[in-house]
């Protein structure tokens, strides 16, 4: 973000710490809770925003080096992921070119081949084809019509983008929107990924993204957690499109005050947070940024997965792992290593733990009983308040890009 923008957002903030305002639509919405039930209209949101939609896999860190390589399998079909020996990362579905069986296993590592379980047909990790043992007895296979299957991909301002359908066109200009400038601005390239959390629970994914709508609760819901260090019901809010940003102070920003204006960073006194529709929140902290990215479970719109992708600055590595032993010279190559080890730095383990908790233990248990309030169909409306401006719009978003009606005004 230009720091224009971000002193501008400073100001802002302060100025309704002072006023005690917080942001208002000027309007309050009810939304229906059929939304997170209907089982029908889970099928059409698994078809529209995750089979045939562009999907956020991660940060270039994810795929650190020549070789590396990830797994996944959030949006109903296997993917494999790799960084080329030529630094270009591909996808493809993991699926073997003979009989069709998963070819790369585990997780995420490093590996310049790729060998199938079953009868060992080989591709390097650019997808080709390269070995068939038996070949003479199998028969003859032209093994450059036989490579992996490529899906599309691409890596822009440091994020890993691909389409889940082979004949999908990925269209990152729409995606990103204005906030594309912004976005690259972050320079999400320089990170280092720190292991991911998965959290699977009982509450529709829409749920899950609802929590991240608004900050009245943070007094209230977080008063032992995030409300130590933030100032609730405070929020600078702007749309983009379908996405928005949505910032909020923390309470550090009471000791910006005190600093000339020209050395004010965003970072240091607020928390930013970007939602890309349809399903991603980018959280970005000072020295840390935590990207949560939300999955229906395709078999029951009553349940939903959330990937939680955690990534730290070079600086703020260096800064933990010095003062925590591992010297006083922690290099690029140092930071890389320490990032692979999950025990490595207690203190970097400990903010992760935080941000997973409340997500988990907090914000997420709210969710599961709003689900089983949806689910008695008894309760046919939750509301929204005219602070609540992200919920507003994301809903009407998702309402309009499903072809349905707006949401209804509520009057009181
Ligand atoms: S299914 Fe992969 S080698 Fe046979
Ligand atoms: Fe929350």
């Amino acid at each position: 973000m230009e720091k224009p923008t971000q002193i501008r957002i400073l100001k802002d903030l302060m100025r309704m710490l002072d006023a005690k305002e917080n942001v208002d639509a000027g309007v309050m919405y009810r939304n229906p809770t059929s939304v997170y039930t209907c089982p029908d209209l889970a099928a059409r949101e698994w078809r529209t925003f995750f089979k045939g939609h562009t999907q956020l896999i991660g940060l270039s860190s994810d795929l650190p080096k020549p070789g590396s390589y990830l797994t996944l399998d959030d949006f109903g079909v296997p993917v494999l992921a790799t960084r080329g020996k030529d630094g270009t990362c591909r996808a493809f579905l993991n699926v073997c070119r003979h009989r069709g069986v998963q070819v790369a296993q585990g997780e995420k590592g490093t590996q310049s081949a790729f060998s199938c379980p079953f009868h060992q047909w080989t591709y390097s990790n650019q997808g080709d084809l390269i070995a068939i043992p038996d070949e003479q007895q199998f028969g003859e296979i032209d093994k450059s019509c036989h490579g992996l299957i490529a899906l599309p991909m691409e890596e822009r301002h440091g994020m890993l983008w691909l389409h889940p359908d082979t004949d999908g066109v990925m269209n990152l200009e729409n995606m990103l929107g204005a906030l594309q400038p912004e976005l690259a601005n972050w320079k999400f390239e320089n990170l280092v990924a720190m292991g991911q959390t998965t959290i699977a629970m009982r509450l529709n994914w829409k749920l899950a993204n609802d929590t991240f709508g608004e900050t009245n609760h943070f007094d209230k819901l977080h008063k032992n957690t995030l409300g130590r260090i933030t100032h609730a019901s405070c929020l600078n809010y702007e749309t983009f499109g379908r996405n928005h940003r949505f910032v909020f102070p923390r309470r550090m920003i009471d000791e910006l005050r005190q600093t000339p204006e020209a050395d004010w960073r965003l970072t240091d006194g607020a928390t930013t947070l970007y939602f890309l529709f349809p399903n991603i929140q980018f959280i970005i902290g000072n020295g840390s940024i935590n990207i949560v990215c939300l999955y229906p479970d395709p078999e029951d719109p009553n349940r939903s997965i959330s990937k939680i992708n955690h990534y730290f600055t070079k600086g703020a590595i260096a800064a933990a792992a010095e003062i925590e032993g591992h010297g006083d010279n922690v290099t690029s190559e140092t930071v890389y290593e320490i990032s692979q080890s999950d025990t490595g730095i207690p203190s970097l383990n400990a903010i992760k733990e935080v941000f997973n908790s409340t997500i988990e233990q907090e914000d997420y248990l709210m969710g599961e009983t709003t689900q089983r309030a949806a689910e008695t169909g008894m309760m046919e409306h939750i509301i929204f308040g005219r602070n609540e401006p992200a919920l507003h719009h994301y809903h009407q978003t998702f309402r309009a890009a499903l072809q349905m009606p707006p949401l209804e005004e509520m009057s009181g």
